[in-house]
Parts: C-alpha cells; sequence; structure tokens
C-alpha cells in the first residue's frame, strides 16, 4: 500500500483515512461506482476500452488535485478495469534509480505502477524514469569509476499512474511523457451526499436524508473529509441513543467536531484569523504562515489553502495569500483601510491562476 506520510489528527489531514484499513472500506472499487468527477471518468471509460479493445497498455496517466478527492482509488480503479496488476509506490520511497528498476522488472505485461506524490520524486531516479515511459527500456550504469558500463534492459510495456497535490512542481519534461493527464476538482454538495449516503449504506447507518445533506454541505468538498464526518456522526449517534440521523443531530455531532456550517474546521479559522489579526490581511507568503501556525509550508499549500481558496476566502497573489473581501466577512471583521484598498486592485473571483503568482503552475 501507498505510504502517506504527515500524521496529524486534523479531520482533513492529508494522510491515508485510517478507516480505509480496517473496518469497512469505503473505496468505490468500479469505474460506475465512483461518484462525481464527471469528466475524468467519462475519458478514461473510452480510454480503458480501447487500450482493452487492442490489448495494449493503457497510455501513462497522471492524476492531480487536492487530497482525499479520490487519486488512489482511481488508479485502483484502472488497474481492475483493465484486469491487471496493480502496484503502488511513492515519490520519496524510490531512493535510487535500482529502487525504480526493481519496481519495473518486476511489472507484466500491461500492469499498473502507481507512484503516488510524483513531485517528490529524486531527479536521479526521474531521468531513469523517462526512457522506460517513453520506449520501455532501462538504461543503468553497473559499476562505478572506470569499470562503470551502462546495461539497457527491455521491460514489458506498463502503465504509469502517477498522483500528484502538486502539478506546479512536476518538471516538463515528466510531464509531457502522460498521454493522458487528468485534473480532479472538489465535489459539489450533490455528489457529496451520494457519497455520504452511499457510505451510510456500507456502514449499515440509519442516516435520513436531510442528515446526509447536512453531512455532504460540511465535508469541505472532499469524499475522505465526508467519510470522516460521517463515521464521527455515526459514533455521536450511537453514543447518544440516537435512532435514524438526521439533519439536526448531525449538526450537534459536527459542532461538537468544531466543524462550522460551512465545512471548516479550527485549523482553516486559525490560518484566517492568523492572515487578518498578524499580517493586515496580506499579503504573507506561505513560508511566514506555516511558521506562525506550527504547520509544514507543504500542509498549508496542499492541504488547506486550496479549499479556501476554491470557497474564494483567500487569494493567491505575486507577493502572497491574501484575505478576500468574503475571507474577511466570514471571520466577522472589516478589512483595514489598506487592505481594502489592496483588495480593490484585485481582479475579481479565482485567482489561482495570476501571471507570474509564485513558480506553483495551475496548482489547485
Ligand atoms: N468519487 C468517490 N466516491 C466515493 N468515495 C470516494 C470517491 N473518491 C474518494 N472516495 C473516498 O475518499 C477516500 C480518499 O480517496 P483517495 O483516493 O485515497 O484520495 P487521494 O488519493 O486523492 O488523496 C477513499 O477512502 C474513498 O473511500
Ligand atoms: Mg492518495
Amino acid at each position: 500500500m501507498v505510504d502517506d506520510d504527515q500524521e496529524s489528527d486534523r479531520l482533513i489531514a492529508p494522510e491515508r483515512a485510517a478507516e480505509d484499513v480496517g473496518e469497512t472500506s469505503l473505496r468505490p472499487q468500479t469505474l460506475d461506482d465512483f461518484t462525481g468527477q464527471k469528466t475524468v471518468r467519462r475519458n478514461l471509460k473510452v480510454f480503458i476500452e480501447a487500450a482493452r479493445g487492442r490489448g495494449e497498455a493503457l497510455d501513462h496517466v497522471l492524476l492531480f488535485g487536492p487530497p482525499g478527492l479520490g487519486k488512489t482509488t482511481l488508479a485502483q480503479i484502472v488497474a481492475r478495469e483493465l484486469g491487471v496488476n496493480f502496484r503502488a509506490t511513492s515519490g520519496p520511497v524510490i531512493a535510487r534509480a535500482g529502487d525504480l528498476a526493481a519496481l519495473l522488472t518486476n511489472l507484466g505485461p500491461r500492469d499498473v505502477l502507481f507512484i503516488d506524490e510524483i513531485h517528490r520524486l529524486n531527479p536521479a531516479v526521474e531521468e531513469v524514469l523517462y526512457p522506460a515511459m517513453e520506449d520501455f527500456q532501462l538504461d543503468l550504469i553497473i559499476g562505478e569509476g572506470p569499470s562503470a558500463r551502462s546495461i539497457r534492459i527491455d521491460l514489458p510495456p506498463f502503465t504509469l499512474v502517477a498522483a500528484t497535490t502538486r502539478s506546479g512542481l512536476i518538471t516538463t519534461p515528466l510531464r509531457e511523457r502522460f498521454g493522458i493527464p487528468l485534473r480532479l476538482e472538489f465535489y459539489d454538495a450533490e455528489e457529496l451526499t451520494g457519497i455520504v449516503r452511499r457510505g451510510a449504506r456500507l456502514l449499515d447507518f440509519d442516516l435520513a436524508e436531510d442528515g446526509a445533506h447536512e453531512i455532504a454541505r460540511r465535508a469541505r468538498g472532499t469524499p475522505r473529509v465526508a467519510g470522516r464526518l460521517l463515521r464521527r456522526v455515526r459514533d455521536f449517534a450511537a453514543v447518544a441513543g440516537a435512532g435514524r440521523v438526521d439533519a439536526r443531530t448531525a449538526d450537534a455531532a459536527l459542532t461538537r467536531l468544531d466543524i462550522d456550517s460551512r465545512g471548516l474546521d479550527a485549523m482553516d479559522r486559525r490560518y484566517l484569523a492568523c492572515i487578518a489579526e498578524n499580517y493586515g490581511g496580506g499579503p504573507v507568503g506561505a513560508e511566514t504562515l506555516g511558521a506562525a501556525l506550527g504547520e509544514q509550508r507543504d500542509v498549508i499549500e496542499e492541504v488547506i489553502e486550496p479549499y479556501l481558496m476554491q470557497q474564494g476566502l483567500i487569494q493567491r497573489t505575486p507577493r502572497g495569500r491574501m484575505l478576500s473581501s468574503s475571507g474577511w466577512r466570514y471571520l466577522g471583521l472589516t478589512p483595514s483601510a489598506v487592505a481594502a484598498a489592496q483588495l480593490e486592485l484585485l481582479p475579481d473571483g479565482d485567482d489561482d491562476n495570476l501571471p507570474g503568482a509564485p513558480a506553483e503552475g495551475p496548482d489547485g
């Protein structure tokens, strides 16, 4: 299985849900069972069918998007629908070219190799990956100094499925070797309601329609969060001896968990308050914010910010993050004259692709 690093107690933490390991897994097993991401699903279906029909390996797939949206799930589904083996690893785990060679030479024809966090691949390993992806050939240097020689190994055609939360950190040559790049988006309330309903059914949990809707609405657009909230609400309901769980019971449980009506948790609110109170609404860099909040920069950028940005509560500018007008409103605060003037100068709406924004690329 895939190792996720950052361990944390936060409900929206990026690590693999502990729930996925022991208890009933909520992971969809087939493309039809996978809710939402319509375009991604439709495209994958066509490409998988075509590859199967030709008896060829599927083209390499790059999945990108914030944590918890279904990248690992989709990678597994791709292998299952192709009817091939699934091998999983992650970027930081493949330390040396030899590690990659060992993985690749153990693949069967048309197998899927899943590399999570591909943006954290060692550059020396990445170099070896290029010819493997392109020509199914492995060029290795054996030995050192004058006796070193290079050998070439033929590989079976395989499919690399790679996932990243930070598409902006992937080098261009690597990106260009993926025939099927797919971007996952946050889920809307209706899709999440479907996911919550399905989860409740699998967990044998008596959840009313408005209860499902309440959980979905507060799940940060993220199936992983929806699954966790669902389990926590179920715990509260069980202890409270509630029968069928409706919106009121769900709301009480979620409020106890410190998830507000908009789905933001204590960390999200600390983040917003920090920009407002310590930095006058910004702009402030991710590094500085991370230090102030005692969080790693990666967590700030990959976990916290994408959703706040999608919600329009913050904006990314060339000089750092700024609280937007709705961010100020959310906190119940009035921006200072300076902050208000700065906001006036910003283009409207979601601006994570500002020209000249930090070298980040089209990241969530
Ligand atoms: N489209 C979906 N429908 C239902 N459940 C989903 C969907 N996408 C993800 N999940 C659930 O959310 C959890 C996180 O998904 P995962 O694939 O691990 O996300 P990622 O790899 O993008 O971080 C999984 O346990 C899975 O059960
Ligand atoms: Mg994953």
